[in-house]
């Protein structure tokens, strides 16, 4: 099966992008045929200072590549160098209608935080379509938030089928874990970059410390139990802890004389033994800027050759060209 999936280079890297989707991304590579990309032209409609997205896009790459994203096994590009892309998105935003992007809850929960929206931000699912579309995949690995999206790429799929009458692009699938298709922030809300709610996974290691450190917990006392429900430092444990360490942390909430800055202290230690070999790796990739460079530029040439097909496919059906 064809899997691709993307990240925007729209801040740093946090725990909510690692199990919600890089680990699956780092998963299925065994298994399938992986397209992974960096989104910086959907970060475009939040970022828009030409350095900060230039640091932004390396630390991305870095960080994939130091997860375990393999380009001797997938196909790892930023979405920028593959033009083909808004030529697609054009394409399949004259077959998009404007009620099915009014209904996104991504455009108007930005709205409601205050966000002025560009026009780029309510297209954004259009973009997002053309990037799953344009390679054929047939499995999209997401966290839960990105579930709409997929939903309103199969609709557009379906109207430009319609339109055109003839069946170019795959349907695709979402695929979303579960048990971690929400990561909470240390707020308790969901964990996301505008929310400044992350507990990042590279950087240096104090901050972070003091991230975790300033989980919001309520005030029961060492001695009691501890509510698990509505807890973001209980599931944040069972989402860390290895098996073997389970049972302590069900013990430290339902048996009580465990504080909650000792659970923290823990989710530090289990945080440091399951990001520490892919923070050294990240340091010696953000040494190396051309070889990140390069695996990228390949990636895009590979990438490039997959979709020329489909777009010829896609230029016909229109008539253009
Ligand atoms: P982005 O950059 O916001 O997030 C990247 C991935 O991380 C997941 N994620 C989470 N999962 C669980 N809990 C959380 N708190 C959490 N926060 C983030 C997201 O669900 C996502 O899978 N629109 C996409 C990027 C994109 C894309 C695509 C994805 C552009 N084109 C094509 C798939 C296919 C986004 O903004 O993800």
């Amino acid at each position: 099966m064809r899997v691709l999936s993307g990240v925007q280079p729209s801040g740093t890297l946090h725990i909510g992008n690692f199990f919600g989707a890089i680990r699956q991304f780092v998963a299925l590579q065994s298994e399938h045929e992986c397209y992974y990309f960096l989104a910086d032209m959907h970060a475009l409609t939040t970022v828009q200072d030409a350095g900060r997205m230039r640091s932004l896009v390396r630390e991305l790459a870095a960080g994939y590549l130091a997860l375990g994203l393999d380009p001797a096994r997938s196909v790892l590009y930023r979405q920028s160098d593959l033009p083909e892309i808004p030529e697609l998105t054009w394409y399949l935003s004259t077959v998009t209608s404007m009620g099915l992007l009014q209904r996104c809850h991504s455009f108007k929960d930005k709205v409601a935080q205050g966000v002025v929206p560009n026009h780029g931000l309510f297209a954004y699912p259009v973009l997002m379509a053309a990037d799953i579309l344009i390679v054929r995949s047939d499995l999209v690995p997401v966290g839960k938030d990105q579930k709409q999206h997929l939903e309103v790429t199969r609709d557009i799929a379906a109207s430009f089928h319609a339109v055109y009458g003839r069946e170019i692009f795959t349907l695709p699938e979402p695929l979303i874990q579960d048990d971690v298709a929400v990561v909470p922030g240390i707020d308790g809300l969901k964990m996301s970059k505008s929310y400044g709610n992350t507990i990042d996974i590279f950087g240096p290691e104090k901050p972070i410390r003091k991230r975790i450190m300033s989980l919001v917990t309520d005030s029961t006392p060492v001695e009691d139990p501890k509510p698990r429900e509505g807890s973001a430092l209980y599931q944040l444990l069972k989402i860390f802890a290895p098996v073997e360490e389970r049972p302590w942390v069900e013990g430290a909430f339902d048996n009580g004389g465990v504080g909650y800055g000792e659970m923290k202290k823990k989710l530090f230690e289990y945080f440091l033994a399951t990001f520490g070999a892919a923070r050294s790796r990240y340091d010696e990739l953000m040494a190396d800027p051309a070889e990140v460079d390069r695996i990228l530029l390949a990636g895009a040439a590979r990438a490039r050759e997959t979709v020329a097909p489909l777009m010829d496919d896609v230029r016909r059906a229109v008539g253009i060209r």
